[in-house]
């Protein structure tokens, strides 16, 4: 009797599970385009009958309207028929889904404006031309506007106008990711998990966290069941489960701690919520930090490049990268005339007159011991003798950028010990110069101008150097900059000369707006904003790092070296996704010949840490491994290293990453051979870096979702039958190998070795 009613309880909580239908209005095709701006786009009686078809999975210039820059419309009748809220589960707000869209835009619904740039707004919100100072990397965030089903700016049952006006940075624009649609807003976007942004902590062996289940709506309580599993990623063991009923008020939220042991790969955490009375589960995933780098030693050890190159007669500024328990004294033996060290700085500053090759000995000393190693300083015609290593402001703070980030980051770069590793730039990116709509953006002698947040530009370059650091600014060969500020067209050698005084050491140069002023798209065309800036870069007393930024157009590497350039853009931007990280990484094929000392390839800054492209940063959307990933194939790259995030915030797993030796000294090798792509198999990719002391460093990438476990034959990889290998994260001698190495690697992750015979 007792299990008859336990069946019937059972089929009653079944028969109440409500299954969801969402029903779905798709908005993807019957758009019309005009490029232009004119206010009365919007009215939903304007007449757009002239206006051509236009495709929404696909950007404006692979339509006929390349290149086109600056302001376009698209508009879309639809119907919107009652039964969508009708026959809803929730039937309190509709949602336009408009997926990405580039840069910005402004949406409108029958003549009222709905959203901006991806927050909706009431109504009479103010429409001024504030939107188009939001992050430039707002062309990677998806648009969804949501308002309740009672606003007057939905015509239910009749024929409505979407109308959205974009305006196009530079480079590729419009609605492009295709799937846009109209629906009701369901249950499982009323509920958030505020985990992302809590960091983990790592303390005595275990990782813990806060995490909290929020409820966003205003109106709704929220009742279901909370389950949290983590699993190393890599065994798949179980090493931490929670399951709750947790139910909410409408604002309402709740804490939890989690905390389980320390392990040496990620571990995968799944979050998820299933809602009472309902078959919707929201979920959430993420994968924990581990730090491989071994803690420094107490005693001195010299890092970084082996090798430096400078022009004679230029300031040289070297500073020894060392770690090990502070004070440390530093010698130098055998500098050549002109150059001093200051022993307790490390600071090796002076001018070379002769050209010629001089082989320095470094020394190290503290309480603990001393550390020597060997420097060759070339003085002759080439920079950039290994690819540069610094920060850039625009990864993290945009067009936000200011005297004092710039600052904070040197600081950080000598209080977190960045600087004992190699790391030498500070390069501020756009932002410093006055902006289009304002004047005067030169004085009377065609010298730029600074913006207010940079007050004095000598002076923050004689501090950066006075650190022992050097000092990096970025323009561009058109009349503004891709942020749209003032850049160097027709200014040229003025621009050099104020870029000389101020110290600069390393100059970005862009591309943006020169498509105005370039004649055609032919090679010479391209080339020649290029050897513009060369010359007048030769024109002054500074050593200057040329770095090109034109994405890659007309197979730069193959003539970069030519035009002057130390380093190269050969791609797009990039962002803190695995589709942009792997899409740019693992596609640097073919075009290693072109890398070597003095001309490096260069596939973007890096994207650990937080990141953000404006005022309001987050935590890098990378997992882990990704980020591993990410270090490891840009070393094995011979990429320039130039950090993204803001320095202030740097944590344990971050520093980690960025402070490696042996990692470091594979992508600063002298040889400066860019790694080959010697095995893919499906998901599985070999890359292999010849080193000048005949060693290899090796790759072994997984771009699948899941663990590989993966015999390596050291045949098929071009590598001699018997081997040691050394694991360079862990930097542990992993023994000899002969036939094959096998290894699990962590889905998106890496193994990287150092093979010698
Ligand atoms: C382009 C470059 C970026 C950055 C911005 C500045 O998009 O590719 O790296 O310099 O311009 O506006």
């Amino acid at each position: 009797m007792k299990k008859y009613s336990i069946i019937l309880v059972v089929l009653l909580l079944v028969s109440c599970q409500r299954k969801i239908n969402e029903i779905v209005i798709p908005l993807n095709s019957g758009w019309k385009f005009i490029t232009g701006d004119n206010p009365e786009y919007s009215n939903p009686v304007f007449n757009d009958t002239e206006w051509k078809l236009i495709e929404v999975d696909k950007i404006w210039e692979e339509q006929g309207y390349d290149p086109y820059d600056g302001f376009a419309w698209f508009r879309l009748k639809v119907t919107i028929p009652s039964k969508l809220y009708k026959e809803a589960f929730l039937q309190d707000s509709l949602r336009l889904f408009l997926g990405k869209i580039n840069n910005f835009d402004q949406t409108f619904l029958n003549g009222k404006i709905l959203g901006i740039n991806g927050k909706t707004v009431v109504e009479n919100a103010i429409l001024d031309s504030s939107f188009l100072k939001a992050p430039i990397n707002l062309w990677d965030y998806e648009r969804r506007y949501a308002i309740s089903v009672s606003d007057p700016r939905i015509l239910w049952d009749e024929e409505n106008v979407i109308a959205v006006r974009v305006f196009d940075q530079g480079g590729q624009g419009g609605l492009y990711t295709g799937n846009q649609m109209l629906s009701m807003v369901n249950i499982k976007e009323y509920i958030a998990f505020n985990n992302g942004s809590n960091p983990f902590i790592f303390s005595n062996g275990k990782i813990s966290k806060s995490f909290s289940v929020n409820n966003i709506s205003k109106i709704l309580n929220l009742e279901g069941r909370l389950k949290i599993r983590a699993v190393n990623k890599v065994t798949g063991e179980e090493i931490y489960k929670l399951e709750n009923d947790v139910t909410l008020l409408p604002l309402a939220s709740q804490e939890f701690k989690l905390e389980f042991p320390q392990i040496d790969q990620s571990a995968l955490i799944k979050y998820n919520y299933s809602f009472k009375g309902t078959n919707e589960i929201y979920e959430y995933k993420e994968e924990t930090p581990y730090i491989l780098t071994p803690s420094e030693p107490a005693g001195p050890r010299i890092n970084g490049a082996r090798i430096t190159g400078a022009r004679p007669g230029n300031p040289f500024l070297f500073t020894i990268p060392a770690t090990g328990e502070r004070p440390l004294t530093y010698k130098a033996e055998n500098l050549p005339q002109g150059l001093t060290l200051d022993q307790s700085t490390g600071i090796i500053t002076g001018k070379v007159i002769k050209k010629g090759e001089y082989k320095v000995n470094l020394t190290a000393t503290n309480n603990q011991g001393t550390d020597s190693k060997s420097l060759l300083i070339i003085i002759g015609d080439q920079l950039a003798l290994t690819p540069p290593m610094g920060w850039n402001s625009w990864n993290c703070w945009g067009l936000a950028v200011d005297e004092e980030k710039v600052m904070m980051s040197a600081r950080a770069y000598i209080d977190k010990g960045l600087i004992n590793h190699g790391w030498t730039y500070i390069n501020i990116d756009d932002g410093w110069e006055i902006p289009k709509d304002k004047d005067p953006k030169r004085d009377g002698k065609g010298n730029i101008l600074t913006n207010e947040k940079f007050p004095d530009m000598k002076r923050l370059g004689d501090s950066l150097h006075a650190m022992g650091l050097k000092f990096g600014i970025y323009s561009s060969p058109g009349p503004l900059t891709c942020g749209g500020y003032t850049a160097s067209y027709q200014y040229e050698v003025n621009d050099a000369k104020s870029f000389a005084k101020w110290g600069v050491d390393y100059l970005k140069y862009d591309w943006c707006s020169y498509d105005g002023i370039a004649k055609d798209t032919s090679l010479s065309e391209r080339k020649k904003p290029y050897f513009i800036m060369r010359d007048a870069l030769a024109g002054v007393d500074r050593d200057i790092v040329y770095s090109l930024c034109q994405y890659g157009m007309s197979r730069v590497w193959e003539w970069g070296a030519e035009v002057g350039g130390n380093l190269w853009r050969t791609t797009g931007d990039i962002t803190d996704t695995w589709e942009s990280l792997s899409e740019i990484g693992f596609n640097q094929t073919e075009i290693g010949s072109f890398a070597g000392p003095g001309h490096w390839n260069d596939p973007d800054m890096l994207v650990t840490g937080w990141v953000g492209w404006g005022p309001n940063l987050h935590p890098t959307r990378l997992t882990p491994d990704e980020q591993y990933t990410h270090i490891s194939l840009w070393c094995l790259l011979s990429s320039p290293l130039l950090i993204g995030c803001d320095l202030q915030r740097l944590d344990p797993f971050t520093i980690n990453l960025l402070t490696n030796d042996e990692v470091l000294a594979i992508d600063q090798d002298p040889l400066g051979s860019q790694a080959d792509q010697v095995i893919v198999e499906g998901d599985l990719q070999v890359w292999l870096k010849q080193l000048a002391d005949g060693g290899q460093a090796v790759g072994i990438f997984n771009l699948a979702d899941s663990t590989i476990n993966y015999p390596l034959s050291l045949k098929t990889a071009g590598l001699p039958e018997t081997l040691k290998i050394r694991d360079l994260w862990r930097q542990k001698d992993l023994g000899t190998f002969t036939g094959t190495f096998e290894t699990g690697i962590p889905s998106h992750g890496v193994v990287l070795i150092k093979v010698t015979q």
